[in-house]
Parts: C-alpha cells; sequence; structure tokens
C-alpha cells in the first residue's frame, strides 16, 4: 500500500506518530462534516426517513469491519464508556464472583466493573505483566488465560493494551470464557479499525468502540456490538427511536412496549446525529476501503528500520506476535531519563505518547519510513 497523507490535511512540519491519542481528520470525513453543519440551515430538507437512514448504512459499514452479518447487532453510542455501562448494567453477578481485567486497562474500562463488583459483591481480579521483559507478551497472555477459571463472570479486555500495544489472544480468551461461562467484553477502540477483528471467530459478547481513534472518525461517537446474550436487557435510558414503530412519527404518544429489533435498544439517545454519523461513515467506508490488515502489514513495513537500530543500542520493544503493529510501546535503555527523551521528541515536533514506563508509538498510513527514522535518530541521540 502506497502512503496515504494526501487524503489528510496535516501539517507540512512535525510528525504525527500518535493516532492512539487521537486519529487525524480526513478530508472526506471533514467534507461530510460541513455538509452535515450545513444541512441544518434548512430542516424542511431533513424528513423524518433521514433520522434513520444514514444510520442504518453506518451500522451496516462498522458490520463489515467486524464481520458481523446482522446489522442489527450494531449501536450507535457517544463514547467507549457509554458501551460498556451498557453491558455492565445487564451482568448480574453473585458475591465472590470474579471480573477480570489486565493491569492499567484504560479507565473507561476499568470503573465500570469496579462499580459493578461493588454493588453485587464480587471481585476485581487483575491480571499483571510479568517482572521481565523476556516473553513478555506471551507469559502475560499465559497468566490471563491461567487466571479464567470456575467463578470468572466476566473478562473484560482489550485487543492490545491502550498503553504499551501488548497483543492479547482474544480468540484463546473468549474459549476459555466461554469454557467457564464468563462473558467477553472487548475494548476494541485502540485496534479495531488498524487490527483485524472477526466477531466470528472471536465471538465476544460484546465489543466496544470509541470512534476517534482507529475508526478514524470525529469525537463523541463510537460504535458497538451486543450479542444476543444482551436480548432483552435493559439499556441505560428509554428514548423514543429505540422503540418499536419510532418511524411512525405521528403515532410516538401511542406508547410502546416492544424495542427496536436486535441489539437496537442499546443506543443512545438523537443517535441519528445529522454531523457526526455522516462523517464516521465516510471515515468507515475509508477504513473498509484500506482494510486493516493492510494498516498492520504498511506499519510494520515504516517502522522495521528503526525498531532495529533501536534495539541494536539497548530500547525494548515487544516480539512482534504479541504487539499491534499499529501501536506499541518502547521502553528506553536502563539509565536513561525519560524527561530528557519527552523533550527531545517535543524539540523535534514529534507527537507520541508517554505512558507509564514505554513511549506509545501510534503510526498509520500517512507516515512514512523516513519518519520513524527520524524518531529513532531522535532518540538515539543524534538530534
Ligand atoms: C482503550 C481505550 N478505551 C477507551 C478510550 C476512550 O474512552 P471514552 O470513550 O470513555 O472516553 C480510550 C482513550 O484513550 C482508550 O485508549
Amino acid at each position: 500500500m502506497k502512503n496515504q497523507r494526501s487524503k489528510f490535511s496535516l501539517p507540512a512540519t512535525g510528525i504525527y506518530l500518535n493516532c492512539g491519542y487521537m486519529s487525524p481528520m480526513l478530508k472526506a470525513v471533514e467534507k461530510a462534516g460541513m455538509e452535515g453543519i450545513r444541512r441544518k440551515r434548512n430542516p424542511a430538507g431533513i424528513s423524518s426517513e433521514d433520522f434513520f437512514t444514514t444510520s442504518e448504512v453506518l451500522r451496516k459499514e462498522f458490520a463489515k469491519l467486524i464481520h458481523a452479518t446482522d446489522p442489527g447487532r450494531i449501536v450507535i453510542i457517544p463514547s467507549a464508556s457509554y458501551g460498556l455501562a451498557t453491558a455492565a448494567k445487564n451482568i448480574k453477578l453473585n458475591p465472590g464472583e470474579r471480573i477480570i481485567v489486565a493491569q492499567e486497562q484504560f479507565p473507561s474500562n476499568y470503573y465500570v466493573w469496579e462499580r459493578l463488583a461493588r454493588e453485587c459483591k464480587a471481585v476485581v481480579r487483575t491480571v499483571a505483566p510479568p517482572d521481565t521483559l523476556i516473553d513478555r507478551g506471551k507469559k502475560w497472555n499465559e497468566r490471563i488465560l491461567d487466571e479464567i477459571n470456575p467463578g470468572v463472570k466476566v473478562v473484560a479486555i482489550g485487543n492490545v493494551h491502550w498503553a504499551d500495544g501488548t497483543r492479547f489472544d482474544l480468540e484463546k480468551i473468549g474459549i476459555k470464557a466461554r469454557e467457564v461461562g464468563a462473558k467477553l467484553i472487548v475494548d476494541g477502540t485502540q485496534s479495531v479499525g488498524a487490527l483485524p477483528f472477526d466477531v466470528r471467530k472471536i465471538k465476544p459478547d460484546a465489543l466496544i468502540c470509541a470512534g476517534y481513534k482507529w475508526l478514524m472518525g470525529p469525537y463523541s461517537i463510537g460504535l458497538a456490538y451486543y450479542n444476543e446474550s444482551f436480548d432483552g436487557g435493559t439499556p441505560i435510558e428509554e428514548n423514543w427511536i429505540n422503540r418499536h414503530g419510532s418511524e411512525d412519527f405521528a403515532r410516538l404518544v401511542r406508547y410502546q412496549q416492544q424495542y427496536q429489533h436486535g441489539s437496537l435498544r442499546y443506543e443512545v439517545g438523537e443517535h441519528s446525529n445529522f454531523i457526526l454519523v455522516p462523517m464516521i461513515l465516510a471515515a468507515l467506508k475509508q477504513v473498509n476501503a484500506w482494510g486493516p490488515d493492510q494498516v498492520q502489514r504498511y506499519c510494520k513495513e515504516i517502522s522495521a528500520d528503526g525498531i532495529r537500530q533501536l534495539k541494536a543500542k539497548g530500547f525494548w520493544v515487544e516480539d512482534d506476535a504479541y504487539r499491534g503493529q499499529h501501536l506499541f510501546g518502547i521502553r528506553f535503555p536502563q539509565g536513561a531519563s525519560i524527561a530528557a527523551m519527552k523533550d527531545r521528541v517535543k524539540r523535534n515536533k514529534i507527537s507520541v505518547s508517554f505512558r507509564g514506563d514505554f513511549m506509545r508509538v501510534s503510526p498509520h498510513l500517512y507516515n512514512s519510513a523516513k519518519e520513524f527514522n527520524r524518531l529513532a535518530t531522535v532518540l538515539l541521540g543524534n538530534k
């Protein structure tokens, strides 16, 4: 795949290796947003059908990305925390039952489980990585699998760790979770769009994605998937559009006990958002046209040489099999000053994130091998 920078409006100076923070805006997404804003100049041009049609196309586009057969399983959410709150609201635990999370998981996928555990007198079991950097990702995966025993009712985890990119083998985790009767709740915010995700293989009970990172969408809109185990559940809000027959505006106050089909009862109010929905739809069309496997391949290609140079000088990066190519941590050699590294990176106008002990690098198709090599040169103290 060729470099895709021309599809974005990134400035000529500076190196943006930080999609894990927020994706830059595709020109096509910006255009869709501007059209969405302009549309409200004349509301007479917005019909009652318009409340339903674009969101249905969006559900289909996301279903395609995650290989879900039924778009009725796809739900528009405003944030990952909203989608996770829906999952947690519909899980009842008995005292002593366990919820598994990875250590230092993103807060939106932690606090919700901490609260559920408190309310049900259940337990959150946090699985830490091993103390060694040798086979760190492999051993962390093994530790997680070892913890999934009878009494575990929820495994809430990402496909990659948001801070250091450790890749969790969700197919294996899912098999073990199903064996013990635990639900698998995946936070796909830092992976879906850039790392292939197939619901037919992983079989998550829920998959929750904020939209502004690897889905290349705007802020405040994301997408979720809930399987049949959430059918008949209780949404966290009751809005008119999620009720059966809401397409008929003349009958909205013939109050209706039935919800829309599939998982649509869980959609956020005002999910027809006439600005954000066309934007994330334009983004997903591009994401699907690229294909997440191509993103992995491209990021691997452009980072290989820089990583080789860094490793030769004592920097540490996880083995390929246990990390994303689109998001990974670089750990500094012993004795290196994190503050000095931060300063050097900043002075050279390179945008990355510092998370815990790691520098998190998250490239995409707008980056190049030249940019990555520049990062390596800067970290090695040659600039
Ligand atoms: C793994 C992960 N999940 C979720 C989020 C965002 O959560 P929310 O949409 O609740 O703000 C982030 C943001 O960095 C993240 O890294």
